[in-house]
Formats: structure tokens, sequence, C-alpha cells
């Protein structure tokens, strides 16, 4: 059984399943806290992505004096691999594929058989009800949410999101193994559509892109107003590219498709740049353009 106290989640093995741009993230995060991670996906490619980008990430903590050993300690804590077996040893199960309901719910049966009855099976999603996935188990009282926010080594929250079912203690449990790795949990007691922060972050975002679609304002002055009126770290457009316009696009669907259409855009700007391969940070291209070296710049239409 998991430890109540932090001490005690040491020595626990975790699973990460889906190695894109959370699932690397959580997998480091964990490893860096000395526990034993394997990381899973489909796709060789984006396994090979993964460690390269948490070698990276970890060279660039270890030069800002942000890690407390080596880079190669903290990766060799980390198993790369295609298959989901080593659902049967971990403590804790985070499922962090793709934002698509089918896929989730399969692999929530998956790896509701192969799990431990003691290991607690949480999903990353950003916007499924976490009860919907509990309900793919035989064991729903085991199934939370554990929303990790992007880019995970560097943010310091995570939703704990209870389900219908959810057991009270393996809630509790959840919140005090995010604190274990460092971060601080939002409690979420009701599992609704976006859960907390992406449902009031979707308010701001719907509106800043229907401004913006409407020709009212850019997507750079709307940034630098909400950053220096309002005070956000970044403005909802740099977010967005971060997150991936493809994830928000995702997400927007889902919220759609359960009745949340005051979460989401009048206009589908999302969508025709999602359809023009623009889809954020990762491709270079988004609401903003990035130079090879990763600085932000206003998109401008020569092509
Ligand atoms: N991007 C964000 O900022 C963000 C923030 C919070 C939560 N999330 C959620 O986290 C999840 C992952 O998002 P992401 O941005 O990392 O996506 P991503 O596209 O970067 O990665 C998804 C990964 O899942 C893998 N995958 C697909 N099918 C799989 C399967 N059957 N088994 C194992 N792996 C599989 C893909 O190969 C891919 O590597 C989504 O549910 C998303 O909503 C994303």
């Amino acid at each position: 059984m998991a430890g109540r106290t932090q001490d005690g989640f040491a020595g626990q093995r975790v699973l990460v399943v889906g190695a894109g741009f959370m699932g690397a993230g959580i997998a480091q995060v964990c490893a860096a806290r000395g526990l034993r991670v394997s990381l899973g996906d489909v796709s060789q490619p984006a396994l090979d992505r993964a460690r390269a980008g948490i070698v990276a990430s970890l060279q660039k903590l270890a030069g800002k004096g942000q890690l407390t050993e080596s880079p190669q300690t903290v990766l060799d804590r980390i198993d790369f691999g295609l298959a989901l077996s080593p659902a049967a040893e971990a403590d804790w199960i985070i499922e962090a594929a793709l934002e698509n309901l089918e896929l989730k719910l399969k692999l929530f049966a998956e790896l509701d058989r192969l799990a431990r009855p003691e290991a607690v099976l949480a999903s990353n999603t950003s916007s499924i009800p976490i009860t919907r996935l509990a309900a793919a188990t035989a064991h729903p009282e085991r199934v939370l949410g554990l929303h990790f926010f992007g880019p995970v080594p560097l943010m310091g929250l995570v939703e704990v999101v209870k389900g219908q079912n959810t057991d009270p203690e393996a809630f509790e449990r959840s919140a005090e193994f995010i604190r274990f790795l460092g971060k601080t949990p939002v409690k979420v007691a009701r599992d609704i559509p976006g859960f907390v922060m992406n449902r009031v972050f979707s308010a701001a975002f719907r509106e800043a892109v229907d401004l913006v679609a409407e020709g009212v304002v850019s997507p750079e002055d709307l940034d630098a107003g909400m950053r220096l009126g309002y005070g956000w770290a970044a403005g909802p457009f740099e977010i967005a590219d971060n997150a991936g316009l493809d994830t928000c696009a995702l997400i927007n669907r889902f919220l759609v498709s359960v009745g949340e259409k005051n979460l989401t855009p009048r206009s589908d700007l999302v969508e025709r740049l999602v359809a023009q391969g623009r889809v954020g940070r990762k491709v270079g291209k988004g609401f903003y353009r990035y130079t090879p070296d990763g600085k932000r710049q206003p998109w401008r239409d020569e092509g």
C-alpha cells in the first residue's frame, strides 16, 4: 500500500502511459524525486523524443543548479518501453496518452486488469470526466485525476480530481503524493468537465480567440495586456501555443460534445490553425512563430 507520510513514497514505482509532452515531464519529475519510473508509449519515435527531451531538460536544470544529482543518475531511473506490463509492479499509474475518450477507456480497462489492487490509477486528462474513465474499470474507487500542468518540470500546480466513486483515502493520499513530488495540489471535490483550472482558462481563452478572430486585437497585444494588466505570467495565446493547439482543439471538441459550449470559442480559428499545421511551439508555429532557438515572434503572413 502506498505510504501515508511523504517518506512513505520513497522507493515506490510509477508507470506513466504516454511519452508525449506531458508524460515525459511527469516521468522526469517522478525520477528526480528518486522514484523508479517506467515510461510507456505505442510509438518508438515518441519514446526516443521523450528521452532526448528529458536529457535536455535535466541538463538545463543542472546548469541552473536546480538538480541535486547528475542528469544521468535521474535518467537511469527511467525505463522506456512499448509494453504496459510494468503496470503489474506499479504503485502509481499515471495515464497521459492522447486526449481521446475511446483510447483512454480502452487503456483504463487494460491497466485496471494488470495493476495490483492497491495501485492508484490516475489520468492526466484535461477535460474527460474521471467517473467515465473509472466506469471502464472493475475498481472505480482507485481511479482519480492527477492533472499536471506543462511544462511539468517547471509548473508547480497539479489538480487532484475526485471521481464520483473515488475512495476518499486514495484522494488524500494522492494529494500527499503530489506534495512529495514538490508540487502543490489543488483538490477538486467534484468531477465536472474541464475540472476547475481549465474551465477558468477556457472562459478567458474563448473570449481571447474570438476577439482575435474578429480582428479586434492581435494575439501579442492581448497577451501583453493579460501579463501587464492582470499579472498573468503568460498570456492565453502563449499558454495555448505551449500546450499545443491540437490538444486545445481536442479539449474544445470534447467540451462541446458534453454541452459546455460556453467554454469554447464561437470562431473556428483554433481548428483552422491546426488544419494548417500551426499546432504551437512544438512545431515552431502556432499563434506565434518560433525561431529555431525557441524565441517567440509575432506571426506574419509571409508564408
Ligand atoms: N499539453 C498540455 O499542456 C496538457 C496539460 C495538461 C493535461 N494534458 C493532457 O495530457 C494528455 C497528454 O497530452 P500531451 O500534450 O502530452 O499529448 P502528446 O500528443 O504530446 O502525447 C500523447 C502521447 O500518447 C501516445 N499514445 C497514443 N496512444 C497511446 C497508447 N494506446 N498507449 C500509450 N501511449 C499512447 C502518443 O504516441 C503520444 O506520444 C492528454 O490527455 C492531455 O489532455 C495536456
